[in-house]
């Protein structure tokens, strides 16, 4: 049998976690939840939320995963033989895979603008006609399509070099260029005229916007934003080794994580500001307002606001390629490890499944824009169905798993590393504390509330 692989290093455990974690979330989803939501008020409870319930559900995930050095279902065969958590680890095969599948339109989405940036398409002679250019890209037929093969091609090829040569490296060199990337954009749109307002908005909470439903969006986002509940991390913690302190790569992962979300928003929400745009307009807020923005404000600069354009989609397709590897891989560790597939026939395999998914969620952007799945649009209804339902399935019963059918002892070995980490020994009881109760209680409620809301 082959050697499993392992991360080299603590910086690429933590460059690959992170990998995972920052993505369209990140700078897609987050800018305009919090627009929705009330600005700074949300992102306190969303902070709240990231390191009291997500936090201890990444915790139990790494802590599976690095004990059985196995993925998802090789995990829970392990460590529950006979039972019926081998449903969770078929569960969490699955539903990466489904992520993977919208993912990557949005993967090509943006794909497509940055060819667009590159071509000098945004520009302040059609700045109103930019705005109206993600509608008729996104549902026209092949441009999307062939974007998306690409984008599906690109995350296949690092997944099929493997977890040293693939995700390390990738990992190693994104997270850092990210970084420094969507600094310099946050400090572009952070100067603009009239951004002041937008960083108002980002530091100013407004409480009266926290409605109950804010706190399922902050949960769900943050669910969202780990990668949580489908498998992504206790893979990911499977390759770790057994001398890693997790609970310093998990925190880590949790803060890297927040950090690139807030940068984010500087770099998204004063630009919106600027250009005299109401903030919560929704996921077209990268893809038609941010557009609008760069060729507008062309007018004074227009060199500066070309290479800001190129570097923001730049930044958006890398950040989304160190996830979806991350989803690819769940499958490809269970191909390779319970069905014996080489890694390359797993890739493949995995490659042409989600392509045929995504061809349909891509699509039900326009020719499929009227099949209707429980009312809504294929695109829709998986991204409903993995962020509403499997996500939070997943994380819940993990953190269950953990709590209280893992043996406490054996949590706190995993945890301290046989009791050689003091510093994770003297936090135990809280984190145990955490996994046990507070997560899988809050986590139950608020899911209940929200189905019957
Ligand atoms: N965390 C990723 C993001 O923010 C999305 C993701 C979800 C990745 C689930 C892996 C698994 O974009």
């Amino acid at each position: 049998m082959t050697q499993r692989e392992h991360f080299g290093s603590r910086a690429a455990v933590i460059m690959a976690m992170a990998g995972s974690a920052i993505g369209l979330g990140n700078i897609w989803r987050f800018p305009f939840i919090v627009g929705e939501y009330g600005g700074a008020a949300f992102i306190l409870v969303y902070i709240i939320c990231c390191f009291l319930l997500s936090l201890p559900i990444m915790l139990s995930e790494t802590i599976i995963g690095r004990r059985t050095h196995q993925g998802t279902f090789g995990a829970m065969n392990a460590l529950a033989p006979g039972t019926a958590w081998k449903w969770l680890g078929l569960l969490t095969v699955l539903s990466p895979l489904i992520i993977l599948s919208y993912y990557s339109v949005v993967g090509g989405w943006s794909f497509a603008f940055l060819c667009k940036a590159l071509a000098l398409q945004f520009q302040p002679d059609n700045a109103e006609s930019v705005t109206a250019m993600f509608g008729t890209f996104s549902s026209s037929t092949w441009w999307p399509l062939v974007c998306m093969m690409v984008f599906l091609f690109l995350t296949a090829l690092i997944v099929y070099f493997g977890v040293n040569k693939g995700i390390e490296r990738f990992s190693k060199v994104s997270i850092p260029v990210l970084f420094v990337l969507i600094v310099i954009i946050a400090i572009y749109s952070m100067t603009l005229p009239g951004a002041g307002e937008g960083v108002r908005y980002l530091v100013k909470p407004d409480f009266s916007k926290l409605t109950p439903d804010a706190y399922a969006a902050a949960l769900g986002q943050s669910f969202f934003s780990l990668s949580l509940g489908v498998g992504t991390m206790l893979t990911y913690a499977s390759y770790v080794r057994k001398d890693e302190n997790i609970l310093l790569s998990g925190t880590g992962t949790a803060f890297f994580d927040l950090l690139f979300a807030i940068l984010a928003g500087f770099a998204v929400m004063p630009a919106v500001f600027a250009a005299g745009i109401t903030p919560s307009s929704g996921p077209g807020l990268v893809f038609e307002t941010l557009p609008f923005i760069f060729a507008k404000m062309g007018a004074g600069a227009q060199v500066i606001s070309a290479v800001v354009s190129i570097l923001f989609f730049l930044t958006i397709l890398v950040a989304a390629l160190s996830s979806s590897i991350s989803m690819m891989e769940v499958g490809v560790a269970y191909l390779v490890e319970e069905k014996k597939q080489s890694r390359h026939n797993a890739t493949i395999i995995l490659f042409l499944i989600t392509l045929v998914v995504g061809i349909l969620c891509s699509l039900s952007f326009g020719v499929l824009s009227d099949v209707k799945l429980l009312g809504n649009t294929i695109f829709n209804f998986c991204d409903r169905l993995a962020s509403n339902f499997l996500m939070t399935i997943g994380a819940l019963l993990f953190s269950v798993f953990v709590g209280w059918k893992m043996d406490k002892a054996a949590v706190k070995d995993e945890l301290t590393n046989g009791g050689k980490i003091k510093s994770s020994g003297k936090l135990f009881p809280i984190v145990y504390f955490l996994i046990k109760y507070v997560a899988p209680v809050t986590i139950a409620a608020i899911f209940i509330i929200g189905l019957l809301g």
